[in-house]
């Protein structure tokens, strides 16, 4: 059976400078797109690449006295650059300066001249060099551009124009009789309000500069670049050159754009599409702004965030992570490096690091490190069955309507439910007993199942991450080969597959304190950046707020977490100390804690108390102390804090 086609595009990029966090921002939707769509069997094409020509491209080139070429190639090698270190999974590139897309261009414009949709005139206008933009003296905002608030130009010369007011009617009528054309919805009211207000001829040539794709019949003209870079959209899939190729792929499913530029692809863009006589494409989704701890990038402000030094310092799917679980699609969101270490703390090196982690330990430990056949089920595995199965519904339903936030939010609700399981059906206390080894069996079974799906939810926005787990959990199927489909009836993980050891999926970020970073902002610092941190640490002394009174983010560090004491002895010779095994649920440890002054052993064994498990272990009395247990103190005496929770949960 042949696939169902899909195709999604990205913007293309001006190479007007480095790409940010923004446009790294809209690349990782597009991507997360492309994965989901791959994973439910479509046969995917996505595109991203480079809008090259234009006056402003041309102006810095002089700047720096180089060719607008050599100019554009270094900041496009960059582009790619990023694009690799942050898995995105891009068929083709497309860059406006190849020759191919000068064709396809060229070959546009003279099939709507021909038609008579394009004439020669004056134009006399307003110019926004930036955004490359025309505007009407209306248009304006307050005597500036509308867009970006800068100054405009006032420029005259002779023009070709493309008569878009011939096709004003038709495409109102396209939007209202199409509701998901434009998404979402609040856009599709801005767009209908701005064609009710009349559509005017576009000006589709220059005069003024020459770097840009000529005009076919007249080479004095450039071809204004925003009729130049829509087009783009046409190139790849075979237009002049494949019609196969082109028929699979065109319409486009999706062009994800930022909000500013809505118009241009759901206005501007179906107009040429009609004067060439092509459909329209089925969907313009326009994304939010991402904005920098409350405020827009700008190099005059120094916020501008560089995404590779984000993915050095954190790893690329860290990012990925936060963009696409922080903000809600169509809205505006915020970066902040704070915000983005509470995350990958909490969301990834807890719920998810840990999940693996306790997971693939007790298979180790309890089965020798094999996932064995499950028998039967109880009343607790149920409810977890059950819920796994919503979950896949939900994940599918919200994938299916660009609800990737959504989707996110409804795998880690599952993975916090699977750390639950654990709790509930406690491994460890089946492990003592021989009648309980099916049980036992059971739950390992259900965890290792529960992993393999996380593993396919997670791969559209986490691929790296998704691909570790699937070796982690030593399934033979090769991880590019699984589908969707694959997960969605329960009990796939074959029985008798060998687990490798954990490996550490996220590494907690230790925050030690504020600094300014690369881009001039302030924000923490984290263990990688060991140089300074001597210097540091004696400072953050002096900073210490004299109240006491710590953060939010500081309270985190500190990972406390319940214990069982399995057994206790005196140590030898002390009047105080007192050597404890506990558990962890899934991992013992030994303790050593000053309280044999107000406990005995038999007193102590069977307590639940809670254990600070991140403590850096210290040897006392030759003994490796891992932890430190909590006590109320009162008058020359001790009380241990005694929870009733399962051993191993996680206390907040
Ligand atoms: N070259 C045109 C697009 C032509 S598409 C046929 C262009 N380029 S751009 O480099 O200025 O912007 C590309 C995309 O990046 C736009 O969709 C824009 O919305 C997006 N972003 C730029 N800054 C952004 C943020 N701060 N946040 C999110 N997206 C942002 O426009």
């Amino acid at each position: 059976m042949t696939k169902k086609s899909f195709y999604i595009t990205t913007p293309i990029y001006y190479p007007s400078a480095k790409l940010h966090i923004g446009h790294a921002y809209c690349t990782t939707i597009a991507d997360a797109v492309a994965r989901y769509k791959r994973l439910t069997d479509h046969d995917v094409f996505f595109l991203t690449g480079s809008d090259e020509h234009g006056q402003k491209i041309q102006q810095k080139a002089e700047e720096e006295g180089v060719t607008p070429l050599a100019y554009v190639d270094k900041i496009v090698a960059g582009f790619q650059g990023l694009w690799q270190k942050l898995h995105i999974s891009n068929d083709d590139f497309i860059r406006t300066t190849e020759e191919r897309h000068q064709r396809v261009v060229q070959e546009i414009f003279r099939r709507i001249y021909e038609k008579g949709d394009i004439y020669k005139g004056k134009y006399k206008g307003l110019y926004c060099t930036p955004c490359e933009s025309y505007w009407t003296e209306r248009q304006l905002a307050d005597g500036k551009c509308p867009d970006c608030g800068r100054a405009v130009a006032e420029v005259e010369e002779d023009a070709y124009f493309f008569k878009m007011s011939r096709y004003e009617r038709r495409v109102l009528e396209y939007i209202e009789a199409n509701p998901d054309f434009i998404q979402p919805v609040s856009r599709r009211n801005e767009m209908i309000n701005f064609i009710k207000q009349g559509l005017e001829d576009l000006c589709i040539s220059r005069t003024s500069f020459d770097w840009g794709i000529p005009v076919p019949i007249a080479p004095d003209h450039v071809i204004y670049v925003w009729f130049d870079a829509l087009t783009n959209y046409l190139t790849p899939i075979g237009f002049l050159d494949d019609i196969e190729k082109f028929e699979k792929y065109w319409p486009a499913d999706i062009h994800l754009v930022g909000k500013e530029i809505v118009r241009f692809h759901s206005i501007i863009w179906p107009c040429i599409l009609m004067a060439l006589d092509l459909p329209l494409p089925k969907m313009v989704y326009g994304h939010g702004w991402l904005i920098v701890d409350g405020d827009k990038m700008s190099k005059s402000k120094g916020n501008v965030v560089d995404p590779l030094l984000l993915i050095d310092e954190f790893g690329a799917d860290a990012i990925r992570y936060f963009l696409l679980r922080e903000i809600n699609l169509g809205q505006d969101g915020n970066f902040s490096r704070d915000a983005l270490i509470t995350r990958i703390n909490a969301d990834l090196a807890n719920d998810l690091g840990n999940l693996l982690h306790r997971t693939l330990n007790m298979i180790g430990k309890f089965q020798g490190g094999v996932v064995e056949k499950a028998l039967g089920e109880s009343a607790i595995d149920r409810a977890f069955l059950d819920e796994a199965q919503k979950t896949i519904d939900a994940y599918e339903r919200e994938m299916e309507g660009m609800k990737l936030q959504s989707a996110i939010k409804t795998t880690w609700a599952f993975i916090s439910r699977a750390n639950k399981y654990i709790d509930e059906t406690m491994p460890w206390a089946l492990a003592k007993e021989a009648a309980k080894k099916q049980e036992l069996t059971n739950t390992l079974y259900n965890l290792a199942e529960s992993l393999r799906r996380i593993s396919v939810l997670i791969e559209p926005f986490m691929p790296e991450t998704a691909a570790k787990i699937w070796r982690q959990l030593g399934i033979a199927e090769d991880f590019s080969a699984v589908r969707l489909a694959d997960v969605r009836a329960w009990g796939g993980f074959p029985a008798g597959t060998h687990v490798a050891s954990p490996e550490q999926l996220f590494p907690r970020i230790e925050v030690t304190e504020e600094k300014p970073t690369a881009e001039g902002r302030k924000g923490s610092t984290t263990k990688s950046q060991e140089p300074q941190k001597k210097q540091k640490a004696e400072k953050a002394k002096h900073d210490a707020p004299a109240d006491g009174i710590i953060t939010i983010e500081e309270f985190r560090r500190v990972d406390l977490r319940v214990a069982e004491i399995l057994r206790a002895e005196r140590v030898p010779d002390t009047e105080k100390l007192m050597r404890l095994q506990v558990s962890l649920g899934d991992e013992e440890r030994e303790i050593v804690s000053g309280i044999a002054e107000f406990y005995t052993a038999e007193e102590l064994v069977g307590k639940k108390i809670i254990l600070v498990a991140n403590l850096k272990p210290a040897k006392i009395r030759g003994i490796r102390s891992h932890g430190m247990l909590l006590c109320a103190k009162s008058e020359g005496s001790l009380t241990l804090v005694e929870v009733d929770a399962p051993a191993g949960s996680a206390v907040s």
